[in-house]
């Protein structure tokens, strides 16, 4: 099977095609650092059999914060409490990179201790319900400081590459996409334009970390909202980034305005057809690119992921929902399991408003 054939991403030596992806769990203590809690669930799923880990979203400037007990890694206050993480990660046998985020105005301003969240433009958010105030040059300039500073804290504290958050309406989404750009400036207006703040967030990460040390991103192929990234110009993103020398590019799409259908959490995967929702997406980013491929959303059984990477639809596989049921499926699908025992009802993601992420299925099998 391909599922467990070895793969490289630089110096990430993967054992087999499995990767966890970006799941926040919130079990960084009320400041961000990290808790033996959150160590725990790392080498669990190191023992599962994972290939490689991408730890929950963590925040790279205070403006950004759009969850509580969060993993931070904006001041060097930081790096050791990661390195901790990370070392218990290795000594496990595992891999581990960081997926660095701002939510931009996908923050609550009570996250943000009362003040507004920020923006490219001022588009209101209707979770929140709120009008982001416009960020500016200055600011602007601050956060691509703010993603390279937290890189070199990322490679300091021991991570084995990170992984920009370029999906799902945060920051840089809402950068890349017109849908949420407005502005008339070097940030936006038109589509190289808008590529700007990722371009040079790309290049102060580089500057800190230099080009040996593997750089990704969890990109949007769709925002599935009017006016927003198309494929078209999703693929034309990717290219630039190729050309940039991105080592990988996790495949994902939707914004808190897209319909739930559309959404990059979708609920009842419950047959193999309504699996792997955005494979016709990462099919296109394989035909169109080089840079390898991970495939995120609705992947629940083996025989499925299995037929992603034999007919080249992605080289990776990534799971989020079904390493919170099972933290060992990779292993149970070396045995013969076929199915996941993640129905996607999504209780993981209620459970968390009240405590932390967390099974609901697996708390009623008890
Ligand atoms: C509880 C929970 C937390 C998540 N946190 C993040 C995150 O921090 N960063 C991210 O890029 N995606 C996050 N996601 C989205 C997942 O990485 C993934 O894209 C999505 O759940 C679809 O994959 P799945 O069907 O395997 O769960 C989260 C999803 C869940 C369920």
């Amino acid at each position: 099977m391909k599922l467990f054939t070895p793969f490289e991403i630089k110096t990430i030596k993967m054992p087999n095609r499995i990767v966890r992806s970006a799941t926040y769990e919130k079990m960084a203590d009320e400041d961000g650092f990290v808790t033996d809690k959150l160590i725990n669930l790392y080498i669990n799923l190191v023992k599962g059999g994972v290939g490689l880990i991408i730890t929950g979203n963590a925040l790279v400037h205070l403006s950004g914060r759009s969850a509580p007990k969060m993993l931070c890694i904006h001041n060097d206050f930081y790096i050791e409490g990661l390195k901790k993480l990370t070392s218990a990660v290795h000594e496990a046998g595992g891999r581990i990179v960081i997926q660095l985020n701002h939510g931009g105005r996908q923050c609550a301003p009570l996250f943000l201790g009362g003040d507004k969240p920020v923006a490219p433009s001022e588009v209101y958010e209707p979770i929140y319900k709120v009008k982001p105030r416009e960020l500016t040059q200055e600011e602007i300039w601050e956060l691509i400081e703010s993603f390279g500073k937290s890189a070199r804290r990322a490679k300091e504290a021991g991570f084995d590459g990170i992984q920009i958050h370029g999906a799902h309406g945060y920051l840089v989404n809402q950068f890349l996409s017109p849908y949420t750009n407005k502005r008339n400036d070097y940030w936006g207006g038109d589509e190289e334009r808008r590529f700007h703040f990722l371009e040079e967030v790309y290049n102060s990460i580089r500057d800190n970390v230099g080009y040996d040390f593997p750089v990704m991103i969890k990109l949007n192929a769709c925002d599935f909202v009017e006016g927003g990234v198309t494929l078209e110009e999703s693929l034309r993103i990717a290219k630039r980034l190729e050309n940039l020398g991105i080592d990988a590019i996790e495949v994902s799409g939707g914004i808190v305005e897209s319909k739930p259908e559309k959404r990059p959490v979708r609920m009842k995967i419950d047959s193999p057809e309504k699996e792997a929702y955005f494979r016709e997406f990462s099919r296109e980013f394989k035909k169109n690119l080089k840079v390898p491929i991970m495939l995120v959303g609705g992947i629940r059984s083996r025989s499925v992921a299995e037929d992603i990477l034999q007919k080249n639809d992605a080289d990776l596989i990534s799971l989020s929902r079904p390493l919170i049921i099972e933290p060992d499926l990779p292993k149970k699908w070396m045995k013969g399991k076929e199915l996941s025992d993640c129905i996607s009802c999504n209780g993981c993601m209620r459970f968390m408003k009240l405590e932390y992420v967390k099974c609901t299925q697996l708390e009623k099998k008890k």
